[in-house]
């Protein structure tokens, strides 16, 4: 096999009997009991389930920001399951673009130096830290407000803006955590929309929501409920089965 049809074959994201076990005294949660998940470029995926079924455990996993207990996970094709704190921040950083529900901007920075912090991690130079931020801010619509500081914007404007950082380094996968959660039902549909259209110009997005009617806005829906998936498929027929 060649190596491009290889990499074309080769799911982004692949987890196998993934288990997370935290110890709490002598009583044991499985946060994640056996999640076998394979997750495609150019998907946009909803990652479902109502508080406590697993759903954090899992973001963190995926987004390279915690280990399983047990269970396989590769990246890209590299294996991330043993890695160590720096290989995780390595990854991490060159290929997933975090989306948060409280936007994690830093205030005391402009919304350029907000957007450029991903960059300056991966080590790129400043103007070349300057142009793609610039870039970025310009595909969420406020690069003209580059100046400002995240205070001075509405949260839908600061979600753009954190979409923006998210963006910036071109990761292989978007992860937005509650991505609409703080937000009004008009400025979260805005967001939604937004993600929706990033998804149709190729960007690979997963989205943790505790809200079906968030996930119907995915196209495909993976629900977790006490740790292990119990629906896979196609955002039609969840919605069916609502
Ligand atoms: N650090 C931790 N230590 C102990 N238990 C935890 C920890 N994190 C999560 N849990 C438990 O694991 C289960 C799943 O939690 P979590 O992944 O946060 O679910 P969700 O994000 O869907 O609300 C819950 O029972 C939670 O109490
Ligand atoms: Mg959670």
């Amino acid at each position: 096999m060649t190596e491009a049809a290889g990499k074309e074959k080769e799911p982004l994201i692949s987890l196998r009997g993934i288990h997370k076990i935290y110890y709490m005294g002598d009583e044991e949660v499985r946060a994640n009991d056996g999640i076998d998940l394979e997750i495609r470029e150019g998907e946009f995926v909803a990652i479902v389930g109502k508080s406590g079924s697993g759903k954090s455990t899992l973001m963190n996993i995926i987004g390279a920001l915690d280990v399983p207990t047990d269970g396989e996970y590769c990246l890209g094709g590299q294996d991330v399951s043993d890695m160590t704190d720096n290989e995780l921040a390595e990854i991490r950083n060159r290929m997933i673009g975090f989306v948060f529900q409280q936007y994690n901007l830093l205030p005391k920075l402009n919304l350029l130096e907000n957007v450029e912090l991903p960059l300056l991690y991966a080590g790129l130079d400043a103007k070349e830290r300057r142009e793609k931020a610039l870039a970025s801010l310009e595909r969420v619509g406020l690069k003209e407000k580059w100046r400002n500081y995240p205070n001075q914007l509405s949260g839908g404007q600061q979600q753009r803006v954190s979409i923006a950082r998210a963006l910036a380094g071109n990761p292989s996968l978007i992860l937005a955590d509650e991505p609409t959660g703080a937000l009004d039902s008009k400025t979260g549909r805005e967001v939604l929309d937004f993600l929706k259209k990033l998804n149709e110009d190729g960007n690979t997005i997963v989205m943790i929501t505790h809200d079906n009617a968030i996930a119907v806005e995915a196209r495909r829906v993976v629900r977790i409920h006490d740790g292990q998936i119990n629906f896979d498929g196609d955002v039609k027929d969840y919605a069916a089965i609502l």
